[in-house]
């Protein structure tokens, strides 16, 4: 695996604040890095300085193996920069205010009008060319904000707080949208204060605090050090009452091997503590099966972000 984003002992002082602390990372070609950390906590400034937009005081930061700062200029094909803030185009049209960034990527003649209809369907903002831009929800407008920034068709993407102010439905959209991008083969580094906001669409993460970087890597791997267990919550259903089928359930699992504790949660539901180092969880739904006993639920429930975040601030990730 190529390294699609570097950075080593990056730091960045405004004027006496430092923004920015011997932050090294790693992102890999292909991975979606979910920047996470509270507001002030240099997220964007290491966003900007990886978008050539600001000049770090210390330490060095590469894309494609590019140095931002001695190359810039050929590390800006390579990027798509979405910034926190989209700036206001309020008179244009949608289809205009691509042509808008086309014509500043230096794009041109049948190849802008070809990768214009290409950035509009893959956001899916085809029907919506000829609406002002002002007109758009917050989920539209972000998607066209994504849009402009793809219409060079860069390699990696960097997006400061993308999924912010969206409402749940926009968030899902976007999210199927991120997927997407990784299924073309993107690298996406996407910050967000709001942990639940990204968990789902990164595959690595990295958690930053004061210009510090507390804790970097595979969403998976930070659950396994934290301990997470595997919990799977199922339900089935028995002629009679609930407790009926919960019974049923513990009547099953009780002194198998690969299950740990189990617990009876609300209106028929009983979670089920897996060890950690079982194999899968189909022993589950196979075991349900070959008992006849009618499977309504499974569904293994993991560590959130904000599970990850909490222990990794309170110290027990370091
Ligand atoms: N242009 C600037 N001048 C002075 N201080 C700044 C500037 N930009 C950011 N900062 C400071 O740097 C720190 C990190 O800010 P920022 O990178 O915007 O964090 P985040 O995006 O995680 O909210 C904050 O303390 C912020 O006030
Ligand atoms: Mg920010």
């Amino acid at each position: 695996m190529t390294v699609a984003i570097r950075t080593e002992g990056l730091t960045k002082v405004y004027r006496g604040t430092t923004a920015l602390r011997d932050l090294d990372l790693e992102i890999r070609e292909g991975d979606a890095f979910g920047f996470i950390g509270p507001n002030g906590a240099g997220k964007s400034t290491t966003i900007k300085i990886l978008a050539t937009l600001v000049r770090p005081s210390g330490g060095r930061a590469e894309v494609g193996g590019i140095d931002v700062v001695r190359r810039g200029d050929d590390v800006k094909p390579l990027i798509g920069y979405m910034p926190d803030v989209l700036g206001i185009y309020d008179d244009m049209l949608v289809g205009e205010y691509l042509e808008f960034f086309a014509a500043a990527y230096r794009i041109r003649g049948l190849r802008r009008r070809q990768r214009i209809a290409e950035v509009l369907e893959l956001t899916e903002l085809t029907a919506k060319r000829d609406a002002p831009v002002m007109g758009l929800s917050r989920g539209m407008g972000q998607r066209l904000g994504l849009a402009r920034c793809l219409l060079h068709d860069p390699q990696v993407l960097l997006l400061d707080e993308p999924a912010a102010g969206l409402d749940p439905r926009a968030r899902i959209e976007f999210k199927e949208l991120v997927l997407e991008l990784r299924r073309m083969g993107k690298t996406l580094l996407i910050s967000s204060h709001i942990l639940s906001e990204i968990g789902a669409m990164c595959n690595t993460i990295g958690i930053i605090e004061q210009g510090r970087l507390l804790y970097a890597g595979p969403i998976d791997e930070a659950r396994k050090k934290l301990g997470a267990e595997r919990v799977v919550r199922l339900r089935v259903h028995e002629e009679g009452d609930d407790e009926r089928s919960v019974n049923a359930v513990l009547d099953l699992f009780r002194g198998h091997p690969d299950v740990e504790a189990m617990k009876p949660g609300a209106s028929g539901e009983v979670f089920v503590r897996v060890r950690a180092d079982a194999p899968d969880i189909s022993f589950l739904a196979r075991d349900i099966v070959r008992a006849e006993l009618h499977l309504l639920h499974l569904e293994e429930t993991v560590l959130s972000i904000e599970d990850i975040f909490l222990h990794v601030t309170q110290g027990k990730v370091a």
